[in-house]
Protein backbone atom coordinates (compact mmCIF):
# COMPACT_ATOMS: atom_id res chain seq x y z
CA UNK A 1 0.00 0.00 0.00
CA UNK A 2 1.24 3.46 -1.01
CA UNK A 3 -1.19 5.12 0.78
CA UNK A 4 -1.68 7.67 -1.97
CA UNK A 5 -3.78 10.85 -1.53
CA UNK A 6 -6.01 12.25 -4.55
CA UNK A 7 -6.13 15.90 -4.31
CA UNK A 8 -7.31 18.43 -7.32
CA UNK A 9 -5.20 19.97 -9.97
CA UNK A 10 -3.33 23.39 -9.58
CA UNK A 11 -1.49 25.14 -11.73
CA UNK A 12 1.82 24.37 -10.48
CA UNK A 13 1.32 20.82 -12.15
CA UNK A 14 0.95 21.87 -15.51
CA UNK A 15 4.84 21.20 -16.44
CA UNK A 16 4.71 17.85 -14.66
CA UNK A 17 1.59 16.96 -16.32
CA UNK A 18 3.15 17.76 -19.50
CA UNK A 19 6.19 15.52 -18.78
CA UNK A 20 3.37 12.71 -18.21
CA UNK A 21 1.57 13.48 -21.59
CA UNK A 22 4.62 13.45 -23.31
CA UNK A 23 6.19 9.94 -22.28
CA UNK A 24 6.83 7.75 -25.31
CA UNK A 25 4.35 5.41 -24.17
CA UNK A 26 2.04 7.05 -23.11
CA UNK A 27 1.95 8.72 -26.48
CA UNK A 28 2.21 5.24 -27.95
CA UNK A 29 -0.99 4.43 -26.03
CA UNK A 30 -2.99 7.87 -26.34
CA UNK A 31 -5.45 8.12 -29.20
CA UNK A 32 -3.53 11.32 -30.32
CA UNK A 33 -0.13 9.71 -29.93
CA UNK A 34 1.70 12.76 -31.38
CA UNK A 35 3.12 14.89 -28.50
CA UNK A 36 1.94 17.26 -27.23
CA UNK A 37 2.90 21.30 -27.11
CA UNK A 38 3.33 23.67 -24.65
CA UNK A 39 1.00 26.21 -25.13
CA UNK A 40 -1.75 23.94 -26.29
CA UNK A 41 -1.27 21.79 -23.27
CA UNK A 42 -1.01 24.71 -20.94
CA UNK A 43 -4.82 26.22 -22.42
CA UNK A 44 -5.97 22.76 -21.70
CA UNK A 45 -4.89 22.29 -18.27
CA UNK A 46 -6.25 25.50 -16.90
CA UNK A 47 -9.38 24.67 -18.29
CA UNK A 48 -9.50 21.54 -16.25
CA UNK A 49 -8.06 23.13 -13.10
CA UNK A 50 -11.13 25.96 -13.16
CA UNK A 51 -12.95 22.74 -13.84
CA UNK A 52 -14.26 24.15 -16.82
CA UNK A 53 -14.58 20.96 -18.96
CA UNK A 54 -18.37 18.98 -18.35
CA UNK A 55 -18.57 15.96 -16.89
CA UNK A 56 -14.94 15.69 -16.31
CA UNK A 57 -12.96 14.96 -13.02
CA UNK A 58 -9.60 15.21 -12.59
CA UNK A 59 -7.19 14.47 -9.45
CA UNK A 60 -3.50 14.08 -8.83
CA UNK A 61 -2.02 10.91 -6.86
CA UNK A 62 0.37 12.05 -4.06
CA UNK A 63 2.69 9.62 -2.42
CA UNK A 64 3.37 9.46 1.36
CA UNK A 65 6.78 11.57 0.67
CA UNK A 66 4.49 14.40 -1.19
CA UNK A 67 5.47 13.57 -4.50
CA UNK A 68 2.56 13.75 -7.66
CA UNK A 69 2.77 10.22 -8.71
CA UNK A 70 -0.18 10.31 -11.09
CA UNK A 71 -3.16 11.47 -12.67
CA UNK A 72 -6.47 10.02 -12.73
CA UNK A 73 -9.71 11.43 -14.59
CA UNK A 74 -13.03 10.44 -15.63
CA UNK A 75 -15.19 11.93 -18.65
CA UNK A 76 -18.32 11.36 -19.14
CA UNK A 77 -20.31 9.88 -21.92
CA UNK A 78 -23.59 10.91 -23.58
CA UNK A 79 -25.33 7.67 -21.88
CA UNK A 80 -23.95 8.55 -18.46
CA UNK A 81 -21.15 5.81 -18.59
CA UNK A 82 -18.09 7.37 -16.83
CA UNK A 83 -14.57 6.53 -18.76
CA UNK A 84 -11.81 6.12 -16.42
CA UNK A 85 -8.17 7.51 -17.78
CA UNK A 86 -4.81 6.93 -15.86
CA UNK A 87 -1.77 7.65 -16.42
CA UNK A 88 1.59 7.25 -13.61
CA UNK A 89 4.89 8.88 -13.91
CA UNK A 90 7.33 6.78 -15.48
CA UNK A 91 9.30 6.20 -12.48
CA UNK A 92 7.04 5.26 -10.13
CA UNK A 93 5.26 2.22 -12.69
CA UNK A 94 5.31 -1.10 -11.92
CA UNK A 95 4.70 -0.61 -8.14
CA UNK A 96 1.07 -0.80 -7.68
CA UNK A 97 0.90 2.67 -7.62
CA UNK A 98 -1.73 3.02 -10.86
CA UNK A 99 -4.07 0.20 -8.99
CA UNK A 100 -4.38 2.03 -6.08
CA UNK A 101 -5.01 5.30 -7.82
CA UNK A 102 -7.67 4.01 -9.62
CA UNK A 103 -9.19 2.28 -6.62
CA UNK A 104 -9.12 5.46 -4.44
CA UNK A 105 -10.47 7.40 -7.56
CA UNK A 106 -13.37 4.70 -8.06
CA UNK A 107 -14.20 5.05 -4.35
CA UNK A 108 -13.72 8.62 -3.50
CA UNK A 109 -15.80 9.96 -6.82
CA UNK A 110 -18.46 7.81 -8.47
CA UNK A 111 -20.91 6.54 -6.95
CA UNK A 112 -21.01 2.52 -6.80
CA UNK A 113 -24.09 1.71 -9.00
CA UNK A 114 -22.52 4.10 -11.64
CA UNK A 115 -20.80 1.78 -14.44
CA UNK A 116 -17.66 2.73 -15.45
CA UNK A 117 -15.40 1.71 -18.65
CA UNK A 118 -11.42 1.88 -19.56
CA UNK A 119 -11.07 2.25 -23.38
CA UNK A 120 -7.24 0.58 -23.85
CA UNK A 121 -5.53 0.49 -27.02
CA UNK A 122 -4.52 -3.37 -27.58
CA UNK A 123 -1.32 -4.10 -26.49
CA UNK A 124 -1.32 -1.90 -23.49
CA UNK A 125 -0.56 -4.33 -21.02
CA UNK A 126 -0.45 -2.50 -18.06
CA UNK A 127 -2.98 -0.94 -18.66
CA UNK A 128 -5.10 -3.81 -19.56
CA UNK A 129 -3.95 -6.17 -16.55
CA UNK A 130 -4.94 -2.87 -14.33
CA UNK A 131 -8.92 -3.07 -15.61
CA UNK A 132 -9.02 -6.83 -15.30
CA UNK A 133 -8.35 -6.11 -11.43
CA UNK A 134 -11.51 -4.28 -11.58
CA UNK A 135 -13.31 -6.86 -12.83
CA UNK A 136 -13.59 -5.09 -16.72
CA UNK A 137 -13.55 -7.13 -19.92
CA UNK A 138 -12.64 -6.00 -22.92
CA UNK A 139 -15.16 -5.49 -25.61
CA UNK A 140 -14.98 -5.82 -29.60
CA UNK A 141 -11.59 -4.00 -30.99
CA UNK A 142 -12.49 -1.35 -33.17
CA UNK A 143 -9.62 1.11 -35.25
CA UNK A 144 -8.23 3.99 -32.99
CA UNK A 145 -8.46 6.21 -35.79
CA UNK A 146 -10.31 4.83 -38.89
CA UNK A 147 -9.88 7.73 -41.11
CA UNK A 148 -6.14 7.76 -40.94
CA UNK A 149 -4.57 4.78 -43.11
CA UNK A 150 -1.45 4.70 -41.67
CA UNK A 151 -2.76 4.54 -37.66
CA UNK A 152 -3.04 0.70 -37.62
CA UNK A 153 -3.73 0.71 -33.72
CA UNK A 154 -7.14 -1.03 -32.40
CA UNK A 155 -8.74 0.24 -29.41
CA UNK A 156 -11.29 -1.82 -27.29
CA UNK A 157 -13.74 -0.28 -24.21
CA UNK A 158 -13.30 -2.28 -20.76
CA UNK A 159 -16.56 -3.03 -19.11
CA UNK A 160 -18.33 -4.52 -16.41
CA UNK A 161 -19.76 -7.94 -18.27
CA UNK A 162 -23.82 -6.95 -18.60
C1 LIG B 1 -1.14 1.94 -17.25
C2 LIG B 1 -0.40 2.50 -16.04
C3 LIG B 1 -1.19 3.68 -15.45
C4 LIG B 1 -0.27 1.42 -14.97
O1 LIG B 1 0.29 2.00 -13.83
P1 LIG B 1 1.22 1.17 -12.84
O2 LIG B 1 1.43 1.98 -11.62
O3 LIG B 1 2.43 0.69 -13.56
O4 LIG B 1 0.24 -0.06 -12.52
P2 LIG B 1 0.41 -1.18 -11.41
O5 LIG B 1 1.81 -1.18 -10.86
O6 LIG B 1 -0.73 -1.04 -10.46
O7 LIG B 1 0.24 -2.51 -12.28
C5 LIG B 1 -0.98 -2.88 -12.88
C6 LIG B 1 -0.80 -4.22 -13.56
O8 LIG B 1 0.05 -4.05 -14.70
C7 LIG B 1 1.18 -4.91 -14.60
N1 LIG B 1 2.30 -4.19 -15.21
C8 LIG B 1 2.87 -3.05 -14.78
N2 LIG B 1 3.86 -2.69 -15.62
C9 LIG B 1 3.90 -3.63 -16.59
C10 LIG B 1 4.69 -3.80 -17.76
N3 LIG B 1 5.64 -2.92 -18.09
N4 LIG B 1 4.44 -4.88 -18.55
C11 LIG B 1 3.46 -5.75 -18.25
N5 LIG B 1 2.68 -5.65 -17.15
C12 LIG B 1 2.89 -4.59 -16.33
C13 LIG B 1 1.36 -5.15 -13.13
O9 LIG B 1 2.06 -6.35 -12.89
C14 LIG B 1 -0.10 -5.25 -12.68
O10 LIG B 1 -0.68 -6.48 -13.06
P3 LIG B 1 -0.84 -7.73 -12.05
O11 LIG B 1 -1.32 -7.17 -10.76
O12 LIG B 1 -1.80 -8.59 -12.77
O13 LIG B 1 0.52 -8.30 -11.92
C15 LIG B 1 1.04 2.98 -16.43
O14 LIG B 1 1.71 1.91 -17.05
C16 LIG B 1 1.07 4.18 -17.34
O15 LIG B 1 0.99 5.34 -16.89
N6 LIG B 1 1.18 3.94 -18.67
C17 LIG B 1 1.22 5.03 -19.65
C18 LIG B 1 -0.12 5.73 -19.76
C19 LIG B 1 -1.22 4.75 -20.10
O16 LIG B 1 -1.03 3.81 -20.86
N7 LIG B 1 -2.39 5.00 -19.52
C20 LIG B 1 -3.57 4.17 -19.75
C21 LIG B 1 -4.22 4.49 -21.03
S1 LIG B 1 -5.60 3.39 -21.27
Amino acid sequence: MHNLTLRPLTMADAQTAFMWRNDSDTCRFSRDSKPAQWAGHVGWFTKRVNGLADGELYRIAVNTDGISVGLVWTTTEPDGTHEVHYRVDPNYRDEGIGTEMVQCFIKGWLVAEDPFVCPIIVGNEPSERLAAKFGLMPGKPTRVNPKDETDKRLIRTWAKAA
